[in-house]
């Protein structure tokens, strides 16, 4: 049986994941990433470590599955988004580090291009907010910042890519430099109504149109590697939240998936139909496939896994992230602690860069099992705020089922609490390695093995599914101590 190889470059550590031809997984093989922070706010991949690190796991994914170059038809690529890097054209060789998404280097450049009026162009084109999140003004610091780049930037000898260009042009020892359009659309420079660069952004943003990588849609022919052993096609391309939206297979408009990683990412598929935010969330692209594009919102959460490291690295009140459940279960349910965890700013809808985070309410009788029951309720609650928002966005939005993925979707007692929160039944797949599986999805597509959208793909599997239990009297007086909690820790 032939086999599908996705590589998932993600913001903390790089894997690859073998599955065979009905999408079950094979063989995974992971190593960490260095962070790197030079200064406050600011975050750092070294490009070498991503693209020894990316060779290394597809390698050893292959030997594990017990594969060689032949048996693969095709490889997916997928990748942490907006991470920003700059490389020589001739030699592939990195200018300086990668700016990593969550880099707040360029904060005052986003806020005088705000004040000097500029976010209305920059929703309008590309969905986004004017925030340093985004590739477009970390591109411009690198430019400005290495001496010489700008002027070899514009005789076109310089490259620009997020992650997955990266890997391309290096996994095709540099006869590609494309990215896909999920990962133009998180760049602050791409029209995602055109599917095109903009170069009234690119005028902006000080950013040489020379130095653009080629859009492709998720599923093409976008080259080929000889470094696994012999010729491998690369078939599929999409940032994470969109491979792991694809991966969960929420394929029409309406269905939604929430990531809990690090942070949380929650994805509603609006088909292809963009719609506007006015609420503070993002317009992004699902993906593009024949040339036709599907859109999402987005909301994006900074803290959701990372607050339960904190009650074990920050607070030590547990050993084990897997602890937090059991001591929620036993907390005393008239005590009411509430936790925000703005440890570095409130993400959407409130996008408050200056707020800190809080425990509240807390009496004599709280304790550890309160405030773990409070740190994973918040993950539930920060959701819930997001569905707030599309709902409000999109009245197409009618029945939700939420399908949810990454570590924290382990936590039975957060899942049950979402359930309960939101009213809503909270679907957890058999596979929760979606990231990867959306991207050997498109590869697989591509390489003629798997059905498309439309043809209602069965690579989806339910594990549970939590049902609602709480009465909506509850759960309004919830979300109201909890929208109380975080207007205390606002900036403003
Ligand atoms: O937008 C950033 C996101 O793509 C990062 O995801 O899973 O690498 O933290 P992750």
């Amino acid at each position: 049986m032939p086999l599908l190889l996705a590589l998932d470059q993600g913001t903390t550590s790089t894997r690859a994941i073998a599955f065979d031809a009905t999408l079950a997984p094979v063989a995974t093989v992971q190593v960490e990433l260095p962070q790197h922070f030079p200064a406050p706010g600011w975050v750092e991949h070294e490009p070498e470590d991503i693209a020894a690190h990316s060779l290394a796991v597809l390698r050893e994914a292959l030997a594990k599955a017990g594969g060689e170059a032949r048996d693969v038809a095709g490889i997916g690529i997928t990748n942490q988004r907006e991470t920003t890097l700059l490389w020589e054209r001739a030699t592939g060789r990195a200018v300086g580090r990668a700016i990593v998404w969550q880099d707040r280097r360029t904060a005052a450049t986003c806020e005088a291009l705000k004040a000097a009026g500029h976010e209305a162009l920059v929703r309008a084109r590309t969905g986004l907010l004017l925030d340093p999140y985004f590739s477009a003004t970390k591109l411009a610091w690198l430019l400005d910042h290495t001496p010489g780049a700008r002027a070899a930037a514009e005789r076109g000898e310089l490259c620009f890519g997020t992650v997955e260009s990266f890997l391309l042009f290096r996994l095709t020892e540099g006869r590609v430099h494309a990215t896909d359009a999920t990962n133009a659309s998180r760049t602050m420079l791409f029209d995602i109504h055109r599917g095109a660069w903009d170069a009234e952004l690119c005028e902006l943003f000080r950013v040489p149109m020379a130095i653009l990588p080629q859009v492709r849609d998720c599923a093409a022919p976008l080259g080929e590697t000889r470094l696994l052993g012999g010729a491998i096609p690369i078939l599929g391309m999409a940032g994470d939240q969109q491979a792991a939206t694809i991966g969960q297979a929420c394929f029409a408009p309406g269905m939604m998936k929430s990531t809990y990683g690090t942070g949380c990412f929650a994805l509603l598929v609006t088909g292809e139909e963009a719609v506007p935010s006015s609420n503070r969330l993002l317009t992004t692209l699902a993906w593009q496939l024949g040339g036709r594009r599907a859109y999402a919102l987005e909301g994006s959460i900074f803290m959701a896994g990372a607050t339960v490291q904190w009650l074990r690295d920050g607070l030590g009140i547990i050993q084990h992230a897997s602890e937090a459940d059991g001591w929620a279960a036993r907390a005393n349910p008239a005590e009411r602690v509430q936790l925000v965890p703005a440890f570095t700013g409130l993400g959407a809808p409130w996008w408050d860069a200056a707020a800190r985070g809080a425990i509240l309410g807390l009496t004599r009788a709280s304790g550890r099992a309160e405030i773990c029951r409070a740190a994973l309720e918040a993950v539930a609650l920060q959701t819930g705020d997001l569905l707030e928002a599309m709902r409000r966005d999109w009245p197409g939005m009618k029945q939700t089922v939420l399908r949810v993925d990454g570590g924290m979707a382990k936590s039975d007692w957060t899942m049950q609490f979402l359930a309960d929160l939101l009213g809503a039944p909270v679907d957890r797949p058999m596979v929760t390695e979606t990231t990867a599986l959306g991207a050997a999805y498109l590869a697989g597509l591509q390489a003629g093995l798997l059905p498309s959208p439309s043809e209602a793909p069965t690579h989806w599997r339910l594990e549970r599914r939590f049902q609602p239990n709480m009465s909506r009297e509850e759960a309004a007086e919830r979300r109201a101590a909890w929208q109380d909690a975080v207007r205390r820790t606002r900036s403003a």
